[in-house]
């Protein structure tokens, strides 16, 4: 079977390093953790999550679920594992600016890596770290990326307001792209 690091050599979407953040958090989480990622792509997210958390349910939004299946062909790697059938990967097709809107469960942790434009990024902030539970995990990808420098001055923008007046996200992680934070006091929850 597939791991996550093979889809990072296949699709490189993520590197290895980038995979090991994603693992390092989980550690500190409970297997039976609320995961939400942003951004389907290869399921190289998904898989990182699913092989460290037994009992994971697993809710990955993607807009192009289903209609381009070689750029967001998680639901083709998820087929041939296990875990298709196992009732922890819950796939929603939609727009993560839309399904943020009216979002009602806790999360564990949150993935952000779908729209890479500055208001991509701004609104999946504003949308869905409110929905992180204390102690919960919010990890960005491409921070830091010569691609898309505007992630990190984004990111950095939104953690330099929410901190203010009390330290709220905590710096874990940094590295290649991906960079985790940890709730030290909710936003919402
Ligand atoms: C870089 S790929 C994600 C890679 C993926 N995290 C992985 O582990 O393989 C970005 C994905 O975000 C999706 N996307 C872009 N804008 C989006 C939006 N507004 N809402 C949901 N998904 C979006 C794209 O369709 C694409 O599949």
């Amino acid at each position: 079977m597939r791991t996550s690091y093979d889809l990072s050599d296949w699709q490189h979407y993520l590197s290895h390093p980038e995979i090991d953040v994603i693992k390092h958090a989980t550690k500190y989480m409970s297997m039976d953790s609320d995961v939400l990622c942003i951004g389907a792509g290869a399921g190289t997210c998904a898989f990182a999550v699913l092989e460290e958390l037994e009992n994971v349910l697993y809710y990955s939004v993607d807009i192009l679920t289903n209609s381009r299946e070689v750029t967001t062909n998680e639901h083709l790697r998820l087929q041939e594992t296990p875990y298709y059938n196992s009732g922890k990967v819950i796939r929603i097709w939609g727009d993560s600016h839309i399904v943020g809107k009216r979002w009602r469960i806790p999360l564990d942790m949150l993935i952000i890596d779908g729209g890479h434009g500055k208001e991509d990024i701004e609104e999946d902030l504003r949308l869905w770290v409110p929905h992180v539970k204390v102690d919960g995990f919010v990890i960005c990808h491409d921070y830091s990326s010569d691609a898309w420098p505007w992630v990190k001055t984004t990111v950095d923008k939104y953690v330099e307001n929410i901190n203010k007046p009390e330290v709220r996200m905590k710096f874990i992680k940094h590295d290649d792209t991906m960079i985790s934070f940890r709730m030290l006091n909710g936003v919402g929850w």
